[in-house]
């Protein structure tokens, strides 16, 4: 018999919602506490999650139900503090939403608390999961690709919230090889303010230690993706080789064409349901042992440091190289150079 774990989840926003959802949904989990300052919203995501012990403060739910696994679900900028109050209170592993953060110091923070504490880590870019994604990541595996020469990714949501999904599947197509530098340029004011703040539009280049090549825009600049309606749906990647390509089109499936196979496309579509049930099934297998969560902390902080390299280069105008050290806050700095 598998064993079950405890996990309290904190958020009853849009995605703590649906994690608490899914935790509740999965037999290998029992959702012990659900916590959120806005009862209406705690309420309502209750009602959805088998109606768990329900709690307004998180160092009491931590402290009564002391469960395994912490999985908050915040803005941005609440990240560190409860990081802190989970390892305060011996969880196994903190599930946490993207991004890790918005600046590479206080993501190195997390990181290493992580490492000193001895937990586990792992981040939601659970768009992977996809149907789609995982078709292309098979083709790219077979190796009919030939030989890899770029990954091109692009998609019309602001930085800081779609570069960290962006980082993390350019990675994952590149066999999570390293980075040897990142050059960056960045456009426009306009949503610094946001609780996600972004400039409105960046692009840039990566060089990975493979010789791969990676291509990444993000923002409102970036070319449209017709066969998508939905604006958070207009983004594709495209695995380019010597003897074909793959691509994804986040919310309307895949197409390749090979020198083996010719043309194929098949369905997908980005689904938080779907993909988010397939995330949390892999985090009881990384706490049984079976395998590495594909989000773990450890690749989640590398591409992580290649979105704040792009942003570093565009500040400082040159390319900067992996892996990253402290320095100014990433948010502050483009305050400072994006002209008004
Ligand atoms: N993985 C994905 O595909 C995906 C998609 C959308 C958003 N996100 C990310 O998810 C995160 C959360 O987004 P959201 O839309 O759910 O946010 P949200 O603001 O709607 O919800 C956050 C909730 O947390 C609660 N909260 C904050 N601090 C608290 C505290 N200390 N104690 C108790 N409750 C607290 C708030 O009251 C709120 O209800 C963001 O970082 C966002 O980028 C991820």
């Amino acid at each position: 018999m598998s064993k079950t774990y405890t996990v309290a989840v904190l958020g009853a926003g849009k995605r703590g919602k649906m994690h608490a959802k899914l935790f509740s949904r999965d037999p290998r989990f029992r959702l012990v506490g659900l916590c959120d300052t806005d009862t209406e919203r705690l309420n309502a995501a209750a009602a959805e999650s088998g109606n768990p012990p329900l709690y307004t403060d998180a160092e009491k739910m931590l402290s009564e139900t002391s469960p395994d696994v912490f999985c908050f679900c915040t803005p941005p900028a609440l990240r560190k503090g409860l990081f802190k109050l989970g390892i305060d209170h011996n969880v196994k592993l903190i599930a946490l939403e993207k991004p890790l953060s918005t600046n590479f110091n206080e993501a190195r923070e997390i990181y290493d608390m992580a490492g000193n504490a001895g937990i586990k880590f792992c981040v939601s870019h659970q768009q992977k999961y996809g149907d789609h994604y995982q078709a292309v990541k098979k083709i790219v595996d077979s190796g009919k690709l030939g030989r890899i020469q770029t990954i091109y990714a692009h998609v019309w949501g602001w930085y800081f919230h779609m570069v960290t999904h962006v980082m993390d599947y350019i990675r994952m197509y590149n066999g999570n090889d390293d980075a040897l530098w990142v050059s960056g340029t960045i456009h426009g004011r306009g949503k610094l303010e946001d609780n996600h703040p972004s400039p409105e539009y960046a692009g840039g280049f990566i060089q990975f230690k493979n010789g791969v090549r990676g291509i990444v825009e993000c923002g409102e600049l970036s070319p449209d993706v017709p066969e998508s309606e939905y604006p958070w749906h207009k983004g594709r990647f495209v695995v380019q080789g010597t003897k074909g390509f793959a691509e994804v089109i986040i919310g309307a499936g895949w197409r390749a064409c090979t020198e083996a196979d010719g043309y194929q496309e098949g369905p997908g579509c980005f689904n938080y349901e779907t993909d988010g049930a397939r995330y949390i099934a892999d985090i009881a297998l990384w706490l049984d042992g079976v395998k590495e969560h594909p989000c773990n902390g450890e690749d989640t902080f590398k591409g992580f440091q290649l979105a704040m390299a792009l942003l570093r280069s565009a500040v400082e105008r040159r390319i900067v190289r992996l892996p990253l050290e402290n320095g100014e806050n990433e948010v502050d700095a483009m305050k400072r150079v994006l002209p008004k």
